[in-house]
């Protein structure tokens, strides 16, 4: 069994309870409501590669960690194996793929956060993402945050869509949906959905008073020069 965390696991049942505990945390920070989003940590177990996944349509707050679905990380178009009491999220694929192309992969967490779905709702938001109006943009791995195209919940499409719109970034909008943030970690990837939460609300803001100022290619490759080495000890 493994997992990467700030806080270390120490075994599968501490694991569910802080995937249940990331979905709490979501809701209780303002960029989830309800039963919306999802909520995974890579967790092997053994040799078997896999996640553990929010179950679909089960509200958080009557969740723990025995509804929490393991599924093994194959890749094919079929459901890979899972062992649990309920269908995992609608969005396994997503989680599944996310995991399959990028090892740094952690944790990953599915909102619907107001403003930054708002933005992902509008036709310049699904065109643009979020540009470099502001320099912690590159907090997501680069000089934008893209929005994936729109498709339905639930789709190999979608998946397909949110893998291509995450190429060198750890966070992206889905179109008319809402936002998709990982990390190495459940701690990581949920302080990267609330930084994306919050800048979608500036940019929003910005858009308020004209046209944002964007930051060019020279000054956001400072800022992500700097971020290699930004916070380390
Ligand atoms: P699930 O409850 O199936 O995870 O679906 C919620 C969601 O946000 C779909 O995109």
């Amino acid at each position: 069994m493994s997992g990467r965390q700030d806080t270390v696991l120490a075994c599968e049942d501490d694991a569910r309870a802080a995937v249940v505990d990331a979905c709490l945390r979501m809701n209780a920070l303002g960029i989830n409501q309800g039963k919306a989003g999802n909520v995974s940590l890579r967790w092997d177990r053994g040799a078997a590669e896999g996640m553990l996944v929010t179950p679909s349509a089960l509200a958080y707050e009557r969740m723990d960690g025995d509804d929490i679905v393991w599924m093994a990380l194959a890749a094919g178009e079929g459901m890979p194996a899972i062992d649990g009491l309920h269908p995992p999220s609608s969005e396994w694929r997503i989680h599944r793929d996310l995991y399959l192309a990028r090892p740094q992969a952690g944790a990953v967490v599915h909102a619907h956060p107001p403003f930054a779905t708002t933005l992902a709702c509008s036709a310049r938001g699904q065109a643009g993402g979020i540009p470099a109006f502001h320099y912690m943009v590159a907090v997501a791995g680069g000089d934008d945050i893209r929005c994936a195209p729109y498709a339905t919940f639930g789709t190999q499409e979608l998946s397909a869509g949110a893998l291509a719109a995450l190429q060198g970034r750890r966070a992206c909008l889905l179109a008319s949906h809402g936002m998709l943030a990982f990390g190495a970690s459940l701690e990581a990837a949920l302080a990267l959905a609330v930084e994306v939460e919050a800048l979608a609300r500036m940019y929003w803001q910005a858009l308020q008073l004209g046209d944002p100022v964007i930051l060019d290619d020279a000054q956001m490759l400072r800022v992500l020069e700097r971020f290699e080495a930004y916070g380390e000890r």
